[in-house]
């Protein structure tokens, strides 16, 4: 299956989308992201391994459910009978309670709204996923930004040594994006544990779906004694449901409280009654999600033999993309690669040069591994 977004609407998706895809545009000086919106010659027949979606699409049911919703799409979503208990429902699936999570258009909507709330302090990884630390850094907060350890790893113990008195938020990507690690559960407990003493951590779990027991332990079952402790989830990954925009906040109700009570006070009712109709279906679909986990890690495995195979230092991947150094690239590999109808990702990172290439199908990553062959990195 290839995605078919032609080089126009990569244009049309403009700043904001690509604020939206973690994009770090230099208008916003945000860094140097390569080669997404000045690329040139594209034709249409692209393999888009650009945004970490899920290439096997949404759950039969949560089709399904879709259509069904379509028949009353005239009416708000608080009139729809089966979502008056959406976040109930929700809160069941992860075991908390209604007045401990809060849903948002898309994790990334709560990403931009927490630094609003929290305007201290930030201390995060580098490099993270954008969204937060962007905003934070375009609303003027302090952010301090702790470099990955060589293997592409959260250093922990240093970001720990950043949290002081004057931060607020800490904000922890398990699996990391886009260095595609994880560190372990004990670690990251250890870690909220002591940081949340003096300030709020965020850890976001967009990919957790992704892990195998014992790496996929939720810090969620932090949140009752560690009030401080919140996690940020996803309907975009696992769910395959990156176009309908549903995401979510779980933590301590008094502090989905005061989240609700002032940036996220409309998120909630934003909510489409379409997407929610999908995500109450998606939920009571495990074997749908088993079956994409399945096939990302065979299409993983496969491309990143293969790229270990070229000699390229590709980082071992817990989720759906793939991040690998391109050290003696000399122009701008993912512009290069775009012309080449592979829509990735290039950076100078605080390690030097690096792509990352969300996992497609198997066809797609053959393609992807044949046109890496005549690349040098
Ligand atoms: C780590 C991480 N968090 C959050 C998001 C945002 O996802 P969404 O806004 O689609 O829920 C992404 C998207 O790629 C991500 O990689």
């Amino acid at each position: 299956m290839s995605s078919t977004v032609n080089r126009r609407d990569l244009l049309k998706f403009g700043s904001l989308a690509a604020l939206g895809m973690g994009i770090r545009l230099p208008s916003f000086g945000l860094g140097n992201e390569e080669g997404i919106l000045r690329s040139e010659g594209m034709a249409d027949g692209l393999i888009n391994l650009s945004s970490n979606e899920n290439p096997y699409g949404i759950s039969p049911k949560a089709k399904e459910a879709l259509l069904g919703a379509l028949g009353e799409a005239h009416r708000y979503q608080y009139n729809h009978a089966n979502l008056k208990d959406f976040k109930k429902e929700l809160a069941n699936y992860y075991g908390v309670n209604a007045d401990q999570i809060l849903v948002t258009a898309g994790s990334g909507e709560a990403l931009g709204l927490l630094p609003r709330h929290f305007r201290g302090k930030l201390v995060t990884a580098n490099p993270t996923f954008g969204i937060l630390p962007a905003t934070a850094k375009m609303l003027g907060n302090k952010v301090v930004e702790v470099p990955l350890t060589a293997d592409q790893k959260h250093d922990l113990p240093a970001m720990l040594k950043e949290v002081d008195n004057e931060t607020e938020l800490v904000y922890v990507c398990n699996p990391a994006n886009p260095s595609s690690t994880i560190v372990s559960p004990a670690s990251l407990k250890s870690f909220c544990i002591e940081a949340s003493k003096k300030a709020y951590v965020g850890v976001d779990e967009a990919y957790i779906d992704f892990l195998d027991a014992p790496d996929n332990e939720s810090m969620m079952q932090l949140i009752e004694k560690h009030p401080k402790v919140f996690i940020i989830g996803t309907f975009s990954k696992i769910h395959a449901m990156a176009g309908l925009r549903i995401g979510w906040v779980i933590g301590h109700a008094t502090l989905i409280k005061a989240l609700s009570d002032n940036y996220f006070n409309r998120t909630q009712a934003a909510m489409s009654a379409l997407s929610m109709s999908a995500a109450l279906a998606s939920l009571k679909d495990p074997e749908w999600h088993q079956l994409s986990k399945q096939k990302n890690a065979a299409a993983r495995d496969y491309a990143y033999q293969e790229l270990k195979k070229m000699n390229i230092d590709v980082i071992k991947s817990y989720t759906n993309f793939l991040f690998f150094p391109i050290p003696n690239y000399t122009g701008d590999f993912a512009a290069d690669m775009l012309k080449k109808n592979i829509f990735l990702r290039s950076s100078n990172y605080v390690h030097g040069k690096w792509a990352r290439a969300s996992v497609g199908t198997m066809d797609e990553m053959k393609t992807f591994i044949e046109v890496m062959k005549g690349v040098r990195v």
